[in-house]
């Protein structure tokens, strides 16, 4: 069997812990893997299959013999290091904005748009994780019954800033029961026992960096360059997965309720939890640690005769990011397109 040499650059970091857990207790074809991330981590040991790996630093010739890299260190190391990867014979699987809106850069979420990943010239680039939820849900209706228009408002949880959002949250909700003074360190506001606009730039439209990503990227993965997108997204006190209100506006008639959710159920990595009767919708604390986006609330938009309404949730460290990342280093082998594998 062929095995693949995998570097995972921010092997420190949250979606970085994902990579490890998911080349760990998944099928995967390793040969070696090389742990990656700042000097601040340099010697930190790390438990992988019963073997304790050592962080090296991030550097120019870290990528030497790597046949995969997955990139988990923020956008200007994924600037810096990932065309160098690249070069150096690496497939770079890349989970930063850098790169995902080059025309030369594939845009990946495997259930959707897979063929697209073979046209790879060494960069691929995972999508913003809100995205990849919406499109989970978004995809398999818009291929039976064109979508014209998507109105997204998302609940995004701490842990989308990193590790130190989750630490961010804890540390401000023990301040905040014990009626102490709330320390701000992550975020630009209080989470705890707060939510506000997410803590992006603003640009001249009024939308946040975030918003104009879902707008963009969702045409990207689409091939849809003209569909109308709008979004709001906010981040929410919740340690771990983004929950998303997704209105879609049909060219055509609508789905019914039940085609809609057949389509949905029939969509690998969607699970429809919809139980009206129970009042059991997705959440994120069910969806949280799963690889499956749930999708629930489907109704029929009452203000608009093409509309429906649903409700998302889904853990975007996972399908968000590492999880959807190692799928498309799943697809990547098993149609012969990793660069250098020997
Ligand atoms: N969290 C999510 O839900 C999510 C979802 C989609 C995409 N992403 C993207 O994934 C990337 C990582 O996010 P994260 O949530 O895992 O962040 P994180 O928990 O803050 O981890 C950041 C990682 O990057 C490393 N790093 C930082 N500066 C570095 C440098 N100068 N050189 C080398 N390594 C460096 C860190 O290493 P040290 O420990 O040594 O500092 C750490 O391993 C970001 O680009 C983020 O936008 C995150």
């Amino acid at each position: 069997m062929v095995g693949y040499h995998v570097a995972i650059a921010g092997a420190t970091g949250a979606v970085g812990a994902e990579f490890l857990q998911l080349l760990e207790t998944r099928d995967f074809p390793l040969a070696s893997l090389k742990l990656l991330a700042s000097e601040r981590s340099v010697g930190k040991k790390i438990r992988f299959k019963n073997q304790d790996l050592t962080v090296e630093e991030l550097k120019e010739d870290s990528f030497k013999g790597v046949d995969i890299a997955f990139f988990s260190a923020g956008g200007s190391r994924s600037r810096q290091f990932g065309p160098i990867a690249a070069e150096a014979g690496a497939v770079v699987i890349d989970n930063s904005s850098a790169f995902r809106m080059d025309p030369e850069v594939p845009l990946i979420v495997p259930e959707v748009n897979p063929d697209d990943a073979v046209t790879h010239h060494g960069i691929i680039a995972n999508p913003n994780c809100s995205t990849i939820i919406l499109l989970m849900a978004l995809a398999p209706l818009h291929r039976r019954w064109p979508v014209r228009r998507v109105v997204v408002s998302t609940y995004q949880a701490v842990s989308g800033a990193g590790a130190s959002g989750i630490v961010e949250l804890e540390k401000q909700n023990r301040a905040h029961l014990a009626g102490e003074s709330i320390v701000r360190e992550v975020f630009p506001h209080q989470i705890a026992n707060n939510l506000f606009s997410h803590n992006t730039a603003i640009d001249d439209s009024g939308y946040n960096e975030e918003e104009r990503k879902m707008v963009k990227e969702t045409r990207k993965i689409l091939h849809e360059p003209n569909l109308a997108v709008t979004a709001t997204c906010i981040r929410v006190p919740i340690a771990r997965a983004h929950s998303e209100s997704v209105n879609l506006e049909f060219a055509d008639q609508r789905p019914t309720v039940a085609e809609a959710t057949e389509a949905l159920a029939a969509f690998p990595g969607v699970i429809v939890i919809d139980d009206r009767e129970r009042n059991i919708f997705p959440m994120p604390l069910d969806a949280s640690g799963r690889d499956e986006v749930f999708v629930g609330r489907i109704r029929e938009d009452i203000s608009h005769p093409n509309a429906l309404d649903m409700f998302l949730s889904g853990d975007q460290i996972l399908k968000g990011a590492a999880l959807n990342g190692f799928q498309i280093a799943q697809l990547l082998i098993d149609r012969n397109a990793v660069k250098g594998a020997r």
